[in-house]
């Protein structure tokens, strides 16, 4: 058997340990060959881009950040961009991928990726390519799996991101806003918001009120703790503001997908019309997906690495590896479009507030 393996959509810890994983069980157990395909669905779109992957390409990358194969989040095959004349062009090329395929004498497609990346992949399946997924993403956002590798190491680097900043905000009597990564998800914020003793975390499934987070922060002073720390997930917004924050996000054909940011910011602005405190933004960006993966990373996309090959070899196809309830299990493809949220009512939101910590609403 004969499998191309790709990674799509944004890069995060751990997918190094997966190709690992993948390369090293498929070759000792099975004896199936592996053709690596560079950045994502691009390398099954241009030429020159597929190249044997062996055992030995995977040697040292275990502790590696990033992908040996490259990633883009803007090569989707059904609205591949293209420049000409000065202008972005859209086509559908799928039928070219399938054909590249079949060039590359492959028996079945192995697709790393998140929401984009795997139903980009079940579009394929339906063409007739045989694909199966593996979900990834630091967002932890993919309804089909409890969890995603990448969210832990993302969850530790903010966490210490906010220790780091509480010793400076002590210093200064300051309030520290820090903007965190996850989409129009809430998890990570959340997560390390709790993990790094945050003492106000906006999350996009709660739309805050600023005179609430105002409020907050007059108690702290009140009871003489003088700085506050503010974790915000890029996609939180204002009760009645969706629209002025998303108003930053932009779409660019060819270029990529949907960009958010400047909650922090607009959080400070709305913030410094109210106290008198000197504020400070942190927008902590792409240091939350880079790195070394955390040892649980490592250990989670070594067994999805390693289940896919089970799906791969009982033939199913159109199915993404998953963590259920402790097990890795197989799941349709379909599953990954399904986006999961912060559950406001849930467990770890209620506990969090009955601690005194405020989600601004
Ligand atoms: O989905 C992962 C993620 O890191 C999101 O948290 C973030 O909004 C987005 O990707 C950033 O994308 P880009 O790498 O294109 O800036």
């Amino acid at each position: 058997m004969r499998l191309g393996v790709l990674t799509g959509g944004g890069d995060c810890p751990g997918l190094n340990a997966l190709i690992r994983g993948l390369v090293k069980r498929g070759t000792h157990e099975f004896g199936y060959e592996f053709v690596g395909i560079e950045n994502g669905y691009m390398g099954l779109v241009e030429p020159g881009l597929a190249h044997p992957l062996t055992e030995e390409d995977t040697r040292g990358i275990l502790p590696k950040g990033g992908t040996i194969l490259g990633t883009s989040n803007k090569a989707n095959p059904f609205s591949y961009a293209t420049r000409e004349d000065g202008h972005w062009v859209e086509r559908d090329v799928s039928d070219q991928v399938l054909l590249r395929c079949e060039e590359l004498g492959l028996d079945g497609l192995i697709a790393v990726g998140g929401d984009g990346t795997l139903s980009i992949a079940h579009r394929l399946v339906e063409k007739g390519l045989k694909v199966v997924g593996c979900p990834k993403t630091i967002d932890n956002d993919l309804s089909g799996t409890d969890q995603t590798f990448g969210f832990d190491t993302a969850r530790l680097i903010v966490t210490e991101a906010l220790d780091r900043l509480h010793s400076t905000a002590e210093a200064h009597d300051r309030v520290m806003v820090v903007e965190i990564m996850g989409r129009h998800a809430g998890f990570l914020t959340l997560e390390s918001g709790i993990a790094g003793g945050a003492d106000v975390i906006l999350i996009p499934e709660i739309p805050y009120s600023v005179e609430s987070v105002v409020e907050k922060i007059r108690r702290r002073s009140t009871r003489r703790r003088s700085f506050s720390i503010i974790a915000i997930s890029e996609g939180a917004f204002p009760q009645g503001g969706e629209l002025a924050v998303l108003d930053t996000a932009e779409a660019i054909p060819g270029r990529g997908v949907v960009r958010l940011g400047g909650s922090g910011k607009a959080l400070a602005d709305l913030l410094a019309r109210h106290i008198e405190a000197e504020i400070r933004v942190t927008v902590l960006g792409h240091l939350q997906r880079g790195g070394s993966p955390s040892a649980a990373d490592r250990v989670l996309a070594t067994r999805y690495g390693c289940k896919v090959l089970d799906l791969v070899s009982a033939g199913q196809w159109d199915h993404m590896v998953a963590l259920r309830a402790g097990e890795i299990i197989a799941v349709p493809l379909s599953e990954s479009r399904k986006e999961r949220r912060v559950d406001p009512a849930g467990e770890l939101v209620r506990f969090t507030k009955s601690m005194g910590i405020s989600f601004g609403d």
